[in-house]
C-alpha cells in the first residue's frame, strides 16, 4: 500500500535548508530560514532561558502529564502577553500546541468542524505553510491583496477592497507583526480600518503571531490585534514563542480563541482540547514551562526583555547597514526601503533566476521569492551579500 503514496516536494523554505546544508562552499552564507543568529552567525540560548531551566531543574520533581490543554499557568501567560487586557479572561480559551504551525493547524481544524465551507483569505503573499495547511484540512483558499510590489509598501487600498467581499462564514489570516515575507505591516490606522470592514462583514480574524518583539516592541507589536480583539466579537490568534523566546527547537506555541461570551468559549475550550488529544495529545511542556517561569518573574522577565530588545536593534541596525552599504556601491537610493520595513524578512524582489545567481555565484541564500532573512546578515558578511545582489542584477 505505501508504494501508493505520491512524491512530496518540501516547501521553498525547508528546501533551502536542504540545499544549503548539502552545499560544500565553507562561505557560504545563510539568509533563508527564519532564525535569528548573532554577529558570529549562532543562535544562542537566550540568557533568561539558560536561568529559566535551570531553576526548572532544580525545581521540577516530576515529568507526569500536564492537562490535554497545556499547563493552564503558560495559557495564561501568553494571554496577558498577547491580549494585555484586551478582552475579559472568560471570553478567551486557549490550548497550547507544538509550535506556531501545529497552532495554525489546529486554528483552522477548529475552523473546519464549524464551518467546512469556510473561505480562508490569505494576504499575498504569505508564509508557504498557511496555504498548505489550507488546502491540507481541505478548506478553500482566497488570496487577498496585500502587497505593493513596485513601491514595496503595503497595497492597503487593494487589501481593503478585497477583504470587503468577505462575510460571515469566511477566515482572514492577518500577521500580527513583522509580516512574512514582506517586512511591510499595518499600520495603528491600517488594523483600525481593516476592523471596520471585517466587524461589517462579519467575517473571523486569524492572526498569526510569530514575531512579537521583533517589530517595534512587545506591547506595541500585540497594539493592531488588541485593537481588533476589543472591537470584534470572535477571534483567533495562532502565537508561537520560537522566535521572540529564541525557543525553535523546543515546540512552545497557543492558541487563544476569542469567542462573544464565555459560553461559547467553553464550547470553543472543548473542541481545542478534542483536536489536541486527536493530533498529538499531550502539548510538549518544557518550553512553555520556561516561558511561564520567565514571564512569571520580574528580574527572569526584565532579562529577557532586554536581550529581546537586543535582537530587535541588532535587526534594525543590518537593515541599515545593508541599505546604506547598497547606496554606496550602487550610487543609487533603490534600497532604502530594507531600512524601513520591520522585523526578520524583506522581499528583495529578485526574479527566480537572479536568487540563483546570488546562490549559485556568490553562495548567498534567499528563499525562492527572494526572501531575505535579515537576522542571517553579519557586519562581516553585509558587504559580500550587497556585492552578490548588484552583481545579480538588483
Ligand atoms: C520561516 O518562515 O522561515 C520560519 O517561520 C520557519 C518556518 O517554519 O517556515
Amino acid at each position: 500500500m505505501l508504494n501508493l503514496l505520491s512524491p512530496q516536494t518540501p516547501d521553498k523554505i525547508i528546501g533551502l535548508m536542504q540545499a544549503f546544508r548539502a552545499d560544500p562552499r565553507t562561505d557560504k552564507i545563510d539568509l533563508g530560514v527564519g532564525v535569528y543568529r548573532d554577529d558570529e552567525g549562532r543562535t544562542r540560548v537566550l540568557r533568561a532561558v539558560k536561568a529559566a531551566e535551570e531553576r526548572l531543574w532544580r525545581s521540577q520533581d516530576t515529568k507526569g502529564y500536564v492537562g490535554i490543554e497545556g499547563d493552564p499557568a503558560f495559557l495564561d501567560a501568553m494571554r496577558g502577553l498577547v491580549l494585555g487586557g484586551s478582552v475579559a479572561p472568560e471570553r478567551v480559551a486557549a490550548v497550547a500546541t507544538p509550535g506556531g504551525t501545529a497552532a495554525v493547524r489546529i486554528a483552522l481544524d477548529l475552523v473546519r468542524l464549524a464551518n467546512p465551507k469556510t473561505r480562508v483569505f490569505v494576504p499575498d503573499p504569505s508564509w508557504p505553510n498557511h496555504a498548505a495547511i489550507i488546502g491540507f484540512v481541505g478548506l478553500e483558499r482566497v488570496d487577498y491583496r496585500y502587497y505593493d510590489a513596485v513601491g514595496r509598501t503595503l497595497d492597503m487600498a487593494g487589501l481593503l477592497a478585497d477583504l470587503e467581499r468577505t462575510g460571515p462564514g469566511d477566515v482572514v489570516i492577518l500577521h500580527g507583526c513583522c509580516h512574512n515575507p514582506t517586512g511591510a505591516d499595518l499600520s495603528a490606522r491600517d488594523w483600525a480600518e481593516v476592523g471596520k470592514v471585517l466587524a461589517r462583514t462579519g467575517a473571523l480574524v486569524m492572526v498569526d503571531l510569530a514575531y512579537q518583539g521583533f517589530g517595534a516592541g512587545i506591547e506595541a507589536d500585540a497594539a493592531g490585534l488588541r485593537a481588533l480583539a476589543a472591537s470584534l466579537p470572535e477571534m483567533l490568534v495562532a502565537v508561537s514563542c520560537s522566535k521572540n523566546f529564541g525557543l525553535y527547537r523546543e515546540r512552545v506555541a497557543a492558541i487563544l480563541a476569542v469567542s462573544a461570551d464565555a459560553a461559547t468559549a467553553g464550547l470553543v475550550r472543548g473542541n481545542l482540547s478534542n483536536l489536541n488529544r486527536q493530533t498529538y495529545a499531550f502539548p510538549p511542556d518544557h518550553g512553555a514551562r520556561v516561558v511561564t517561569e520567565i514571564l512569571g518573574d520580574a528580574a527572569l522577565c526584565d532579562q529577557w526583555m532586554v536581550e529581546l530588545d537586543s535582537m530587535r536593534f541588532r535587526m534594525q541596525e543590518l537593515r541599515t547597514a545593508l541599505a546604506e552599504t547598497l547606496r554606496d556601491i550602487s550610487g543609487s537610493d533603490r534600497f532604502a526601503y530594507l531600512a524601513g520595513q520591520r522585523g526578520m524578512f524583506s522581499l528583495l524582489g529578485a526574479s527566480p533566476v537572479q536568487v540563483a545567481k546570488m546562490r549559485d555565484e556568490k553562495g548567498v541564500y534567499v528563499i525562492g521569492d527572494s526572501r531575505m532573512n535579515v537576522a542571517g546578515l553579519t557586519e562581516a558578511n553585509i558587504p559580500r551579500v550587497a556585492e552578490a545582489m548588484l552583481a545579480a542584477g538588483l
